[in-house]
């Protein structure tokens, strides 16, 4: 299965992804992970990343577009993948068919979780990740069993340097702007899957279950 996640900023793509790749057996491909992997190790890439995401800002196409490049050309994702966060542009877009072309490959969905602007600022400002293994919590939707600790593997709960309510709100601003035009890019390629996500998380992971059957 070749999918890709797309919406706003908060609205469960991270949280979807988790489920998704366990069901399909695919790798999870998060831009913004493999970003903020690197603004973590201080690499060149991430130096210049976190000058744009730190305000919410999109990070230039060329640095991302040759980031998945390279990403999608390895070995675990031959029989399939779930790109979360790219594209976010249509340009990124128009990259990515371009590489698939070359690799004689197709995507079978994308994955459009919509969710209304004022839901988004309370999930982002609440969210919580694992430091170790990055698994997504929210203090009021999706509690730790502990406060502050990873039910899976101890690890401490941190928040996201962008998820302040002044940075969500540009990365609202931003989706809206330049990533929502990418809707009607694969709507015109008949691959749009809308899921309404403003369900509970268990009633949207089911609304792509059925919609990918
Ligand atoms: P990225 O990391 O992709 O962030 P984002 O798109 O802003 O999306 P989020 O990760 O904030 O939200 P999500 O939809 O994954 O929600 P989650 O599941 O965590 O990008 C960050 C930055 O990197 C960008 O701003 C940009 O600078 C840069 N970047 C990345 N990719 C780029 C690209 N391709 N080009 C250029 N720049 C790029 O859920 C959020 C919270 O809500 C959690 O607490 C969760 O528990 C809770 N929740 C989830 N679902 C539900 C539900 N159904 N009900 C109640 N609560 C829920
Ligand atoms: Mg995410
Ligand atoms: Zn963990």
């Amino acid at each position: 299965m070749r999918l890709i996640i797309v919406g706003p900023p908060g609205a469960g793509k991270g949280t979807q992804a988790e489920s998704i790749i366990e069901k399909y057996q695919i790798p999870h491909i998060s831009t913004g992970d493999i970003l903020r992997e690197n603004i973590k190790n201080e690499t060149h890439l991430g130096k210049e990343a976190k000058k744009f995401m730190d305000h919410g800002d999109l990070v230039p196409d060329h640095l991302v577009v040759a980031l998945i490049q390279d990403r999608l050309s390895r070995e675990d994702c031959k029989n399939g993948f779930l790109l979360d966060g790219f594209p976010r542009t249509v340009a990124q877009a128009v990259a990515l068919d371009a590489q698939l072309k070359k690799l004689g490959i197709k995507l079978d969905r994308v994955i459009n979780i919509n969710v209304d602007d004022d839901l988004l600022i309370e999930r982002a400002v609440g969210r919580r990740v694992c430091k170790t293994c990055k698994a997504t919590y929210h203090v009021k939707y999706n509690p730790p069993k502990e406060e502050g600790v990873c039910d899976i593997d101890g690890g401490e709960l941190i928040q996201r340097d962008d998820d302040t309510e002044k940075t969500v709100k540009n990365r609202i601003k931003v989706y809206h702007e330049q990533t929502a035009p990418l809707v009607d890019y694969y709507r015109a390629q008949g691959l749009i899957l809308n899921i309404d996500g403003s369900k509970a998380i268990g009633d949207v992971f089911d609304q792509i279950v059925k919609g990918l059957a």
